[in-house]
């Protein structure tokens, strides 16, 4: 391997929210989705440059940045996009936001799915939107959509938007073609727009897997669709705020920017370096980041042999999170019996999942090895091991 995923640098006491949260307590955090991993070498020279440089005044968004984005999505996805249609903002959560109130009234309804990544509950309710949560089933070895739930949904009369999360955090499932032309068809028949939040797409681990573009599969989905994507994740560099939309319409992309006009999203100057500098060379260090990942899971898998009560339903086919269904373990309050034991996992009630917890695996091997080893000794004393 040419990069080191074995050590990283301690990350306590560097205003960091994942470690903070724990702060002088022997509690190891897997929670809040960054990884424990340095950028690519070529990201913090980059971010090292443009900090040396000393000034740091208003930022402006230059052609290189935008063309690194579009050279990137079409080497990596297959789709060919312009630069006008790219809209950067400083996080893709108010990209959730905007995309569903410049695509429905307050009143009318939101299609979204649970357990999810919790903007995707609660847009919907702070823009004064009818959430319709439906729950996702598993299903022939797979987490997938409840079609007959679904379709009824799509269906109603107020219902507007479509919330979609893929690869799906927190199942980290990567949908497969024939999943996503059934939503098309959905989307088509009911006239709803789509919020298509991707931000997981280059961090498919399963080999069998391949992530495909929402709105690249038909000019017309792609005319009713916002498609949320960032380095962010792959590149673990979430601190440096910048993400961006891609809307081909110009309509909806007018809306959309009206909507967050004069709140100041911006992205800053570090994170547009960075951004840059991770789809213009960090695609060798993404191989290897993806490749390390694997092996952690290999050893999740392994070591959940020995820990009855856990269920995994399904490998995690992207990101570096997978979801626990802990409820035959019988604790009351299952996520604070594990913190007692010494591990900060993300509450599955957060999702809309109680009984689950979310362990996030980006981080060294030897560091997995002492959470999976404390998890152990959690799941030896749970009231329902013996039932
Ligand atoms: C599906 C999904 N969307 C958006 C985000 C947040 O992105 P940002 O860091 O741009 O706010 C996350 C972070 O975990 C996520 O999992």
């Amino acid at each position: 391997m040419a990069f080191d995923f074995d050590s990283c640098p301690e990350r306590s006491g560097t205003d960091s929210t994942k470690w903070h949260k724990y702060a002088d307590k022997d509690i190891i955090p897997c929670w809040i989705a960054d990884m424990d991993f340095k950028a690519p070498p070529a990201v913090v020279e980059a971010v090292q440059a443009r900090a040396a440089h000393g000034v740091y005044g208003y930022p402006a968004q230059r052609d290189a940045v935008f063309a690194s984005i579009v050279n990137h999505v079409r080497r990596r996805h297959g789709w060919e996009i312009k630069p006008e249609w790219i809209t950067f903002m400083c996080s893709l959560v108010p990209g959730i936001h905007a995309a569903i109130r410049c695509a429905s009234k307050p009143g009318e309804s939101v299609v979204t799915t649970v357990p999810v990544y919790p903007p995707f509950m609660t847009a919907p309710v702070l823009s004064e939107r009818n959430p319709l949560k439906l729950e996702m089933v598993f299903e022939g070895g797979r987490w997938t959509f409840d079609w007959a739930k679904l379709e009824a949904a799509c269906a109603q009369p107020h219902a507007k938007v479509l919330l979609l999360c893929n690869p799906y955090n927190p199942l980290a499932r990567v949908f497969d073609r024939g999943e996503l032309d059934r939503i098309a068809a959905l989307v088509r028949k009911h006239e709803l727009t789509v919020c298509s939040d991707e931000i997981h797409c280059d961090l498919v681990l399963d080999p069998a897997a391949k992530h495909t573009v929402f709105a690249a599969m038909g000019e017309d989905l792609a005319a009713r669709t916002v498609t949320l994507m960032a380095a962010s994740k792959t590149f673990n560099i979430a601190g440096l705020t910048c993400g961006f939309a891609i809307i081909p319409d110009a309509g909806l992309r007018s809306r959309f920017r009206r909507i967050i006009q004069g709140l100041s999203l911006d992205q800053n100057v570090f994170g547009l370096a960075a951004t840059q500098a991770a789809f213009e060379h960090g695609e060798p260090w993404r191989l290897e980041c993806v490749d390390y990942l694997r092996g952690n899971l290999d050893l999740i898998e392994q070591e959940l042999k020995s820990m009855p009560g856990v269920v995994l339903r399904q490998r995690p086919q992207a990101s570096f999170l997978v979801w626990f269904d802990i409820t035959a373990l019988g604790f009351e309050d299952a996520h604070a019996e594990f913190e007692k034991g010494g591990i900060g996992f993300s509450n599955g009630a957060d999702f809309g999942g109680p009984g689950h917890v979310r362990l996030n695996f980006g981080c060294p091997r030897e560091r997995l090895r002492e959470i999976l080893r404390r998890m152990k000794k959690v799941v030896e004393r749970a009231p329902g091991r013996n039932k």
